[in-house]
């Protein structure tokens, strides 16, 4: 019998729920102690979750934010605001969430689709309400969307391989990263389903435990088999033959290929290659940021330097300790073997290809 459980829809979209008037959040920092949610009505409230990774995975954040100025457009319409102050009041939510994490470039480009959405629908004369209605369901379809880029990941990233495999992950890129299923967690499951997983190594992904928190959760809800390890465990899996490949994901990908993820991507990366084992990164082309001409011009988030004086909450260096707490590294795109979006697999050189797929889709014109 095949006890390879499906993913169900219903399980993994609870973590992000939205009905007009309410944004709904599973509070990522709680897991995996806790399920508790929070519940946003403002997109202050929106962008405080997601600066503090109550949300986080640049796919969710980019979800999160479009249904914050939905959120907020129906509040402006309830204060009966003139259309000048709808506009302004939209563009400050905007550059408000754009500015609660700078790496992940999925805020942007969805705050943006919406801003640019609600223009063209007052240059039609629409009204406010009906606009602030159409954001819903623009933010709904890019929350669907994204579902369906990550199954399309999935599909194309267990192409790859041929042969039972076992893969090396890093960080969080599940359903609670994404609108749901996951992309380089998009891929090991397709994997899984089709019969081609041996297993998964979790990187722990030191200093906030997005691995050991998050996606062994994930993991085990799904009763994929994995190994927890510790982030300087990944080399010696390596030598010793255990790693077939390594699969992460991507907060921002530069035109050519250069790719911010979580910190210690990049050290991964140097390893599958002094290895022989390929490095992919899986993305959605809401992640690929074109117009970048390489990963020196990602900005790197900077957090606070506690994260890593202390684990779990518990001191974990001398008080006054100096820390360093970049969120993100860059690896180069010589490093990457493929990148796996919705459209397919990128490979080496890249240029061309992303800034083939990374155009805008064509914009809705009318509700
Ligand atoms: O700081 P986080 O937890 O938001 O970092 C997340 C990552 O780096 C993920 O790998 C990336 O966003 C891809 S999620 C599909």
């Amino acid at each position: 019998m095949n006890d390879r459980k499906k993913f169900s829809p219903s399980a993994s979209s609870r973590h992000i729920e939205y009905r007009p008037g309410i944004l709904r959040l599973l509070d990522q920092t709680r897991l995996p102690a806790e399920t508790a949610f929070v519940e946003a009505r403002t997109w202050q409230e929106v962008a405080e979750a997601i600066a503090h990774l109550r949300v986080r995975g640049a796919p969710a954040i980019g979800i999160a934010a479009a249904y914050a100025l939905a959120l907020h457009a129906h509040h402006l319409t309830d204060q009966n605001a003139s259309t000048a102050t709808f506009t302004s009041g939209l563009r400050t939510a905007a550059d408000g969430l754009i500015a609660s994490r700078p790496t992940a470039v999925n805020l942007s480009w969805a705050a943006n689709r919406l801003l640019r959405y609600a223009q063209a629908q007052l240059a039609q004369n629409t009204t406010l309400p009906e606009i602030a209605a159409s954001l819903d369901t623009l933010a709904q379809e890019i929350h669907a969307d994204d579902i369906e880029a990550c199954r399309s990941i999935g599909r194309y990233g267990s192409g790859l391989f041929d042969a039972q495999v076992s893969i090396l992950t890093h960080c969080n890129t599940g359903d609670l990263a994404t609108g749901g299923y996951g992309t380089a967690l998009g891929i090991i499951r397709s994997l899984w389903q089709e019969g081609k997983l041996t297993g998964v190594y979790v990187d722990e992904t030191r200093p906030l435990l997005q691995g050991s928190r998050l996606t062994a959760w994930e993991l085990q809800r799904d009763g994929i088999p994995y190994t927890l390890i510790a982030d300087n465990m990944a080399a010696s899996c390596m030598q010793r033959g255990a790693i077939d490949a390594v699969i992460v994901g991507a907060d921002r990908i530069a035109r050519n290929g250069d790719t911010a993820n979580k910190i210690g991507t990049y050290g991964l990366a140097v390893l599958a290659r002094a290895h022989g084992i390929p490095f992919i990164v899986a993305a959605p082309c809401s992640t690929l940021d074109a117009s970048l001409a390489s990963g020196d011009q990602i900005v790197i988030e900077q957090r606070n330097p506690a994260e890593v004086t202390s684990f779990a909450g518990v001191a974990a260096a001398p008080d006054g300790a100096t820390a360093s707490n970049p969120a993100f590294d860059i690896t180069p795109a010589a490093f990457i073997t493929g990148i796996v979006t919705e459209t397919g697999v990128l490979r080496p050189p890249y240029e061309t290809d992303i800034q083939r797929v990374s155009a805008q889709p064509p914009e809705r014109v009318a509700p």
